[in-house]
């Protein structure tokens, strides 16, 4: 049976007091409603239609290119009539599945099964310690789903059921279709509930066939911002376990952030603070220090990344040792064995085999051969105010402190540049260069004294 799926997310989020609508604002880096599309994503359907309304260009634009139709709905006037903009779009014998844009951590295998019950009505329930705001689930003496009734409706009995409707339901379009047309908002809100379907699936003889899930998380909503945070701790968790129970030590998985997917080999070890986001792969015995962010990256065999260190974009061959304190920028790649020390940036770069830059440094738009040591406080000048110049430094050079490479300048194989030079015209192979003021001492030097 060809599925279709309706996202609502035309809610104003009233609750978060922000200028930004509340399905835009991210859990582990990506948009709540985002989240949700890329599960529906997973479940293959023909089509899957977002409800928008408040602030809904901003949503439509900031999402535009995941595979969706976008529905609006002018005034919101109730999940009811949230679920009508979008049904005239669907085939009657399609099964629909109704997601909500700002309940984030649905678990797709529940959806699956829910909508693979054909030829009734299929709601989502779950049990809650304290079901307070939600609509529940009320049952016969037969324990069969006989209606749901909203907080606002509710008398003292009801309120005391636990079990509640977490909004996600299925069931097949032509019956929906039905039900959608003879809905009322004669109730406390004056809204159109689509809850009010499952009274009307009784009268119809349409079976109500209920699943529950186990894991309250998956159809938590976001209200506010606390919800928010509530809810991407326990995400930040559940990822932190699954890096553990796949042979990574975290040394404290409260304080590890996964914005991404991350790939691990064995033996990894993560040190606190660490934020790990797009995508990251970490070789086997990978050790990455405290306060570290490390944003798409490809990480081989045995490097060691000491503390605070900002890595974005790189490919780090096996057994460098990256910081403390270094940054690493986008399109920069070190061969194996590479050292990069502290104060150390290095942007737009590839670094050959065994090459060191320990100390102090900024190398940009450079390639840099195997063996090189770069001194202390090196500079390469790589931009003329104007334009982008590139360095090269071929194998087993050694550049003295302190020096500044004006580019574009090639430094040949072997050559030795001394320390405090400012390099402004290619280097020979195997040669000294020094650019500097001679020294010279002037004997009987007496210093100034302080004016009595
Ligand atoms: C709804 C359910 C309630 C359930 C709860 C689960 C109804 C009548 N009630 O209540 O049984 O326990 O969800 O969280 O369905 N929306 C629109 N357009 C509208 C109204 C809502 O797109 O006109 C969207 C909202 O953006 C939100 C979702 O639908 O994502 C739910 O709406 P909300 O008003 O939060 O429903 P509740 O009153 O919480
Ligand atoms: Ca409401």
């Amino acid at each position: 049976m060809k599925l279709s799926i309706i996202i609502l997310a035309a809610g104003q989020g009233k609750r978060m007091h922000s200028d930004l609508p509340k399905v835009l604002h991210c859990l582990a880096g990506k948009p709540l409603l985002q989240r949700v599309i890329e599960t529906a994503i997973t479940l293959s359907p023909e089509t899957i239609q977002v409800v928008y309304g408040h602030g809904g260009e901003q949503v439509r634009d900031g999402l535009a290119d995941l595979p969706v139709q976008w529905i609006k709905q002018d005034q919101q006037l109730g999940t009811g009539h949230a679920v009508a903009q979008a049904i005239p779009n669907v085939a009657d014998d399609n099964m629909v599945l109704i997601l909500y844009g700002d309940v984030p951590l649905i678990n797709p295998t529940n959806l699956q099964t829910l909508c693979s019950e054909q030829n009734s009505l299929n709601v989502l329930t779950a049990k809650l310690d304290n079901p307070t705001g939600y609509g529940r689930i009320v049952r016969d003496n037969k324990d069969q789903m006989i209606r749901i009734v909203e907080e606002k409706d509710a008398d003292i009995k009801i309120k005391a059921i636990k079990e509640i409707n977490t909004g996600i339901l299925a069931t097949q379009a032509g019956y929906l279709r039905t039900w959608l047309t003879n809905l009322n908002n004669d109730n406390s809100q004056g809204e159109y509930y689509l809850t009010d379907i499952i009274a009307m699936a009784v009268t119809d003889n349409i079976p109500i066939h209920t699943d529950t899930v186990s894991d309250v998380h998956e159809i938590m909503g976001v209200n506010n911002r606390q919800q928010l945070a509530s809810l991407e701790r326990y995400y930040q968790l559940q990822q932190a376990n699954n890096l553990m129970l796949a042979g990574v030590t975290v040394q404290d998985p409260n304080r590890l952030d996964i914005r991404g997917t991350v790939q691990t080999g064995y033996d990894v070890n993560i040190d606190i603070n660490v934020i790990l986001a797009g995508k990251v792969s970490l070789g086997n015995r990978v050790k990455i220090g405290p306060n570290t962010i490390i944003r798409n990256a490809k990480i081989a065999d045995d490097v060691e990344i000491l503390s605070n260190c900002v890595i974005e974009d790189v490919v780090i061959g096996a057994g460098c040792k990256i910081g403390p304190f270094a940054r690493l920028r986008p399109e920069t790649e070190l061969a194996e064995q590479v050292h990069i020390g502290n104060f150390v940036e290095i942007k737009k770069s590839s670094v050959a085999k065994g090459s060191k830059i320990n100390h102090l440094s900024y190398i940009g738009d450079s390639e840099i051969g195997r063996n090189v040591n770069i001194g202390a406080g090196t500079i390469t000048c790589n931009y003329d105010g104007a334009n982008k110049h590139k360095t090269v430094i071929k194998d087993d050079v050694f550049i003295g402190s302190d020096t500044q490479l004006v580019a574009p300048v090639i430094i040949e194989n072997g050559a030795t540049i001394g320390a405090g030079s400012t390099v402004t015209k290619n280097v020979g192979e195997g040669t000294l260069t020094v650019s500097r003021v001679e020294q010279k001492s002037f004997k009987g030097w007496e210093r100034p004294r302080k004016k009595k």
